[in-house]
């Protein structure tokens, strides 16, 4: 039987958080779910409040945290150019300073310590698929460089803290990833689209509509979570998580439009700044590391998250396509 851990998720109310939160706690887990509520939300962790293994904190991971457990999961920062643009200083800091509250933490409990890395670490790749030896091409100045340079200090921090204090980390780098509970104003490519397509309001897509991203449905993306948190010690990353199916943002429009039946046509805008052309994960390492690799296709992993925005339409909380 599996022992039971006491286990900090932090960032346990966003998006990716409420998922591993509600993941864990299956596995018997007694999970402290830490977050400031800036873009993740009581909603989507409201079904697990009642489970006495749960425990809420409102908490800025830019400040320490006492708390006594056995893993600690360090999701806590915003994942949209939205968002993470907002208040680019704070973003920085939430990476940089919540990573050092939070290794300072594991030091002082001796807890194994898992980093909620980015592709976005490669920024614009001029290799493709990007294998973890790559070591990334990022605009240090341009407006996604709060998230980017944060993402990647946050890296040197716990290489840092591995070699010098022999910390037990663990490096996931992680690729779009889509799903139920992503929130509609986030500007990220799937939920966008799916919000356009059930409101039948033009599809905007930037650029040609060439540019490709591959999308991890988010049930993929927690397991291979868990699974590099339980491997030894010896396996520290970083290693790639993420979909290595690519598609254009031409087809994932045309995907959404047939899944949701929509009447939206598609509408073609400029590029926005320092937008990778390509992205793409090697996932090799993964495969060979946790055994792992993701399952869902991306028509299934659609349909489940069309699934969970049309539950928005219907309870009020999106606003309904217009009659004809
Ligand atoms: N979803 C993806 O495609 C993706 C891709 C790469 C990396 N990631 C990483 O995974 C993690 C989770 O992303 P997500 O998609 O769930 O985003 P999200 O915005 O839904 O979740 C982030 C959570 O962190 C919380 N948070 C932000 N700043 C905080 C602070 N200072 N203190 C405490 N809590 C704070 C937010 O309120 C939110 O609940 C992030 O670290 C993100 O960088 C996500």
């Amino acid at each position: 039987m599996q022992q039971t851990k006491r286990i900090l998720v932090t960032g346990g109310a966003g998006f990716l958080g409420s998922f591993l939160c509600e993941r864990l706690l299956g596995e018997g887990h007694e999970v402290i779910c830490v977050d400031n509520f800036f873009t993740g939300s009581r909603r989507n962790v409201s079904h697990l409040l009642d489970n006495r293994s749960f425990e809420i904190i409102r908490h800025d991971v830019t400040f320490p945290l006492y708390v006594e457990v056995d893993e600690i999961y360090n999701l806590a920062c915003p994942a949209s150019p939205v968002h993470y643009q907002d208040d680019p200083v704070q973003t920085t800091k939430t990476s940089v300073h919540g990573a050092i509250n939070m290794l300072g933490l594991a030091k002082r409990v001796r807890a194994k310590i898992l980093q909620a890395s980015t592709s976005e670490v490669y920024g614009d790749p001029e290799i493709h698929p990007q294998t973890e030896r790559y070591w990334g091409r990022v605009n240090p100045i341009g407006p996604r460089a709060c998230y980017d340079e944060g993402k990647r200090c946050a890296e040197t921090l716990f290489f840092d803290y591995w070699r010098q204090h022999r910390l037990r980390i663990k490096i996931a780098r992680i690729f779009n990833t889509y799903g139920p509970r992503m929130r509609p104003d986030d500007g990220r490519v799937v939920s966008n689209f799916i919000v356009q397509a059930l409101q039948n309001e033009p599809i905007t897509v930037y650029g040609t509509g060439q540019q490709t991203r591959s999308f991890c449905y988010v049930d993929d993306l927690i397991d291979g979570l868990v699974r590099m948190m339980q491997t030894g010690d010896d396996v520290i990353g970083p290693i790639n998580l993420g979909n290595p199916v690519e598609f254009t943002m031409l087809e994932l429009a045309n995907l959404v439009i047939e899944i949701t039946g929509s009447r939206s046509r598609i509408s073609l805008l400029p590029l926005p700044i320092d937008d990778p052309r390509q992205r793409q994960p090697d996932i090799g390492t993964a495969l060979r590391e946790l055994n792992w690799e993701p399952r869902t296709t991306l028509r299934d992993g659609l349909v489940k998250t069309i699934a969970y925005f049309e539950g928005l339409v219907s309870s009020g909380y999106l606003r309904p396509a217009a009659a004809e």
